[in-house]
Parts: C-alpha cells; sequence; structure tokens
C-alpha cells in the first residue's frame, strides 16, 4: 500500500512532507516523491529509494517552495519501482500533480484513449492517467473539483488520491473509494494522509473519509461531497492513539492488522481478474494466455514455508480442475535433487517476498531445465518476480509481521484464480461450476470480514484455556491438510509452542501415540466435506478415547461435533475448493492470542526473519 501525504498552511511544506512520509515508511515502500509550489510552478522531486535520499537530494536543491503539497511513499503494483514511476504524477502541462493509492482496473483503456487525444505519458503506471483525466476535465470546468469529480467518473477500481493545480493554490482535492484516506484538522491548516500516523505530530483532530467521498481542502477547513455532488457531513474524531499504535490501524501488532487486512488483501487480489457472472479469469496483467500453458505434462510447485502450504493447497485445486499431475517440493529440498523438469513442466515458485534463497535457486534450477517458471508474488520488482518468465501478483500489500498471513490467503487466491482459468481453458471445469465457484469467491472477502469479528472473541477465550500447553496436533484431511500445516506453523512461529500439523488419516501410524490430556488436538471438519467428514470424526473420538482435549472447527450448528469436541468453533458452511480461505484464518487468530497470552513478540518472534535471503 502506498503512503500519502497534503498539506495546507502556514508551515513550512517541505518539512511537513518529509516528516508525514517518515512516519509512514512502516507501510514498506519503493521510491517516494514530493510536489510542492514555487514562484516558477509545481515542483515536483522524486527518487528510487528512501525518504531520507528524498529529503537529501532536495536539501541539496535549496528550494524553498510553499503549500499546498503533496508527498507519496510508493508501493510498485503497476510498473518497476523507479523515478518516473514515482508519484507525484503530472499532467502534459505540468500544472496538475496527483498522488494516489490503489490499483485502477481500467487505466490500459484509459491510457490508450488519451494518448489518442494526444497526451503524452512519461509513466508505466496507471496512476498517471488521473493526472491526464484532470486536466481535459479543467479545460471545461476551469474548476479543479469539478475536473476531479469529472475524472474519477471514468474510474474503475480502489483510489484514495491527492491532487493540486498550479492556478488553484488555496486547495487541495481529495477523494477516496476502497482505498484509506484521513484528513487532518488544525487551526488554519488542514492535512490529508492515508493513514492517520503520518499528521498526528501536527492534530489528533482527524475526519475518516468514507468510499465515494471528495474533499476539497482549504486554510479554513473542509468540506466533504459525494460523486454526485451532495454535500455530506463527516463527524470529527479525536485521535487518542499513540503514533506506535497509530502505525498499527489501531491494532496492537501488525500481524492482527494484517488478518484483519485480508478481505480487502483478497478483494484487491481478485480485482480485474474475475468475472463473478461467467467465472472467466483475466490474467492479462500478468502477461498471460492460453499458449503459456500448451503441452504440459505436469506442474512442479516450489516454495517455502507458508508459501509452501499454499502450494499443497494448489495440487489439490489444479488436479482436480486442470487434470495436470502436481508435485509440491520444498524449496531447498527441489534444489538439491534431481527434479525430472523439462520444457513440458510447467514450475511454478511461490513466494511473498520474492527474495528467498531457496525457492530463488529452484527457480534458477528449473529454467536451467527448460521449465516454464510463473512465479506468485507479492512485491513488484523483486528478484523473483524478474527473473520467472510470468508473475502473478497478489495485491496484500506490504506484510510487516514476520508470521505470514495476509499474502498466504492471497496466494490461495491466486491459485484459485489460476485453477479457474486452467480448468475453463482445459474444458475439465464446466461452466456452471465456474460459475459457481466464482461467484462464490467473490463473496469471500465479505463473509471473511464476518467470520473474523464474530470468531476473534472465541478464540481469544479459546486461548485462555491453552496456552500455557506445550504440544498441539493439527489435524486436516485433503485440501485442508495444509491448512493443519499452517495453522501448526503460525502456532509454533508466534508462541513458540511445539505443533505439528498432520493428515488425520495418519493418526493410527505415529501420532496418537502423542495423546494425553496434556496435548490438545486441532481438528478441522467441515461437515460439508462429505466421507471425509466421518472420517474425521473417527479421528477426533480415537482422540477424545484417550482423554486428548480436541479443539474442532466445523460447520456452525454442527451438532454431532460440537458434542464429540471439548470446544467447537462454528464456521459458514463454504464451498470444498474455498474452505481454506476460510479455515486458515481462525487458525491465525488462535496463534496469535495464545502468543499474546504468552508474552511473545508476535511480529517479531525470536530467531526468524521476514524474508530468509539466505540458505
Ligand atoms: C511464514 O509465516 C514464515 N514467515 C516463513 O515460513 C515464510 O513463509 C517463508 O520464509 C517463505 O517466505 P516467502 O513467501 O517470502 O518466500
Amino acid at each position: 500500500m502506498c503512503g500519502i501525504i497534503g498539506y495546507l498552511g502556514r508551515r513550512p511544506v517541505k518539512s511537513v512532507l518529509l516528516e508525514g512520509l517518515r512516519r509512514l515508511e512502516y507501510r514498506g515502500y519503493d521510491s517516494a516523491g514530493v510536489v510542492f509550489f514555487t514562484r516558477e510552478g509545481l515542483f515536483v522531486h522524486r527518487v528510487k529509494g528512501k525518504v531520507l535520499d528524498l529529503d537529501e537530494s532536495l536539501g541539496a536543491l535549496e528550494i524553498r517552495g510553499e503549500a499546498p503539497g503533496l508527498g507519496h511513499t510508493r508501493w510498485a503494483t503497476h510498473g518497476e519501482p523507479s523515478e518516473v514511476n514515482a508519484h507525484p504524477h503530472l499532467d502534459c502541462t505540468g500544472e496538475v500533480a496527483v498522488v494516489h493509492n490503489g490499483i485502477i482496473e481500467n487505466y490500459h483503456t484509459l491510457k490508450q484513449e488519451l494518448s489518442k487525444r494526444g497526451h503524452r505519458f512519461v509513466s508505466e503506471t496507471d496512476t498517471e492517467v488521473i493526472a491526464h483525466l484532470v486536466e481535459e476535465a479543467l479545460a471545461e470546468t476551469g474548476d479543479l473539483l469539478e475536473a476531479v469529480k469529472k475524472a474519477l467518473r471514468q474510474l474503475k477500481g480502489a483510489y484514495a488520491l491527492g491532487v493540486i493545480w498550479r492556478r488553484d493554490p488555496e486547495r487541495i482535492v481529495c477523494a477516496r473509494h476502497q482505498s484509506p484516506l484521513v484528513l487532518g484538522i488544525g487551526e488554519g491548516e488542514v492535512f490529508l494522509a492515508s493513514d492517520v500516523p503520518a499528521i498526528l505530530p501536527w492534530t489528533r483532530k482527524v475526519i475518516f473519509l468514507e468510499d465515494g467521498d471528495l474533499a476539497v481542502l482549504t486554510t479554513s477547513g473542509v468540506e466533504v461531497f459525494r460523486l454526485g455532488g451532495e454535500r455530506v457531513g463527516r463527524p470529527v474524531r479525536e485521535i487518542t492513539w499513540d503514533a506506535s499504535r497509530a502505525e498499527k490501524g489501531g491494532f496492537p501488532h501488525f500481524m492482527l492488522k494484517e488478518i484483519y487486512e485480508q478481505p480487502e488483501a483478497i478483494r484487491d487480489t481478485l480485482r480485474g481478474r474475475l468475472d463473478p457472472e461467467t467465472g472467466r479469469v483475466d490474467l492479462s496483467d500478468a502477461d498471460l494466455a492460453p499458449d503459456f500453458f500448451e503441452r504440459l505434462a505436469k506442474i512442479y510447485i516450489v516454495a517455502c514455508g507458508t508459501s509452501y502450504h499454499a502450494g499443497l493447497v494448489g495440487k489439490y485445486l489444479l488436479e482436480k480442475w486442470a487434470g495436470i499431475p502436481v508435485e509440491v517440493d520444498l524449496a531447498s529440498e527441489f534444489r538439491y535433487r534431481d527434479p525430472l523438469v523439462n520444457d513440458r513442466t510447467l514450475t511454478i515458485v511461490i513466494s511473498q517476498s520474492g527474495e528467498t534463497a531457496d525457492t530463488l535457486a529452484g527457480l534458477r534450477l528449473a529454467k536451467e531445465l527448460s521449465a516454464r517458471v510463473l512465479a506468485i508474488c507479492n512485491v513488484l520488482g523483486s528478484t523473483i518476480a524478474r527473473e520467472a518468465d510470468r508473475v502473478i501478483y497478489t495485491h496484500a500489500g506490504p506484510e510487516i509481521g514476520v508470521a505470514s498471513t495476509k499474502a498466504f490467503t492471497s496466494q490461495l487466491t491466486v491459485l484459485l484464480l489460476l485453477t479457474l482459468y486452467l480448468g475453463q481453458i482445459s474444458g475439465r471445469l464446466p461452466e456452471e461450476a465456474a460459475r459457481k465457484l466464482a461467484a462464490e469467491l467473490t463473496e469471500i472477502p465479505h463473509r471473511l470480514q464476518t467470520l473474523i469479528e464474530k470468531v476473534h472473541p472465541r478464540l481469544r477465550e479459546l486461548s485462555e484455556k491453552y496456552f500455557r500447553r506445550e504440544d498441539l496436533l493439527y489435524l486436516g484431511r485433503n485440501i485442508l491438510f495444509p491448512v493443519a500445516l499452517e495453522g501448526a506453523l503460525k502456532l509454533k512461529e508466534i508462541s513458540y509452542i511445539h505443533a505439528e500439523g498432520y493428515a488425520a488419516g495418519e493418526m493410527k501410524h505415529g501420532p496418537i501415540a502423542l495423546i494425553e490430556e496434556t496435548v490438545p488436538t486441532v481438528a478441522l471438519a467441515p461437515k460439508e466435506s462429505g466421507i471425509l467428514y466421518e472420517k474425521m470424526l473417527s479421528n477426533i473420538e480415537e482422540v477424545r478415547s484417550r482423554r486428548g482435549p480436541v479443539i474442532g472447527f466445523g460447520t456452525e450448528g454442527d451438532r454431532n461435533l460440537a458434542a464429540l469436541v471439548s470446544d467447537f468453533v462454528g464456521l459458514p458452511a463454504v464451498s470444498w475448493e474455498l474452505s481454506p480461505l476460510l479455515y486458515t484464518v481462525p487458525l491465525q487468530l488462535f496463534a496469535y492470542e495464545m502468543a499474546v497470552r504468552r508474552g511473545c513478540d508476535v511480529d517479531q518472534p525470536r530467531n526468524l526473519a521476514k524474508s530468509v535471503t539466505v540458505e
């Protein structure tokens, strides 16, 4: 997610913009820039690098400047990290400047139309089209607010944006749709920001804009409008958080914030790629077309840790609906064995960071062996993303917590898109099934939001009961077996409790020897899983008959399961293919609450790094 700061008032505009950007650095970014007024016109300065580089290079220029001004830290989604792709972006006249956070889905079309009308583009970003749309609208309206409204009506997608115009030095116009934007109200000064921390040094009075809001900022205050034109009132709130808490959006830890961000991350990862009516998948933003998948004999999925678990889920999906054999391998194993990879193999490498050493080595080995390599990655321009033949980006935004959460469910989302895509081009996935799956997948962000809010208190309660335990077993079957592995990994890496994920059918082959009163078992048993549900009930009986406590996660209202287990957590009914998306999140929350109760450093667990760039 990008960071935005805007200022209008008497303070030195450069220092306000730089300080605001410094307070947004925690969000992760690859480039930064500012724009402000000077006597000669709008002055724009951008760097590929950090705010410190921006500060130093600005200082060397000895430019004073005055408000209004805008600043931006960019988390690249469209267009490599570079100075030319950094924000702010200008129109052809250099008199309109825009900073933006979000994804404009229809920017390709808009850019083509604007280019045909003579507009000259300098960047690869989606954002730049906004500056040229405003330029055109200003030529008609001569008013910045009306021009921004006119431009927004042509956009599809998510945006939080700030716009200034050289001929209107008294105003900043901003707008918000599915990407956060907050206004700060001072004495004779106003601020805009993508997040509260950026404005805390100067004011604690804020207005949170809502989707579809526009606002006009002047030194005498703020006016909020709807896109339709009507004026609306938004309450001015007092922020009581300290700066550290504010960086986490009011959450105590980045990990919890990122767990709660998963509905938005899934929505952003789906954006522009799935037609819920037809089930049709468009992967053209990854430059993917059916010919890339021709003559495929086998798929290897290569990854580490949580990304490996996502790959295991992918195996179940792709084998069922794409009808291609899938082998999932730990990258650290794949790279040192002799995998039977050739030009009829597709190797999918999954990596949140795009820098994991073992996964990168696996990618390079696959390419040496003539395989086609497709990356699923969360960081644009990362090494893995650059070296793969194609890359499908998750749009989870920066994941700060070491324990991966929103990146995992975003990876699952991409694997579901790929399954729908390959299932349809192979003809193996019937139209009706594709439509049903696509419609249900589109609803997942909303259902997940409801689920998180509903089950979190229950999991907090369960953590009170179990946080002193030193060993837990996680059991799942079929597509929920990888979810059991992931749930166990989450618990062990942040609470330091020994936890093992196991295929439930393996109980009799060893793990059952571990069962006793002090070893709780987490069992994933959705009622919708048919015969596997009955098998899970038998496995739970085996544990209960040896006095092992069982925490059962299943379909809400399932009285059979509830009666069988020591503690029951009900989840909404969900299709087999989508069950990992729903069943993972309660396990993330359970691990989080257990770690908090054990006083662990949830965001930076001992011995762990966010990206393992060494072997
Ligand atoms: C997951 O919570 C861990 N942080 C770790 O297992 C991680 O998934 C693994 O290191 C792979 O990282 P990547 O996705 O960035 O390649």
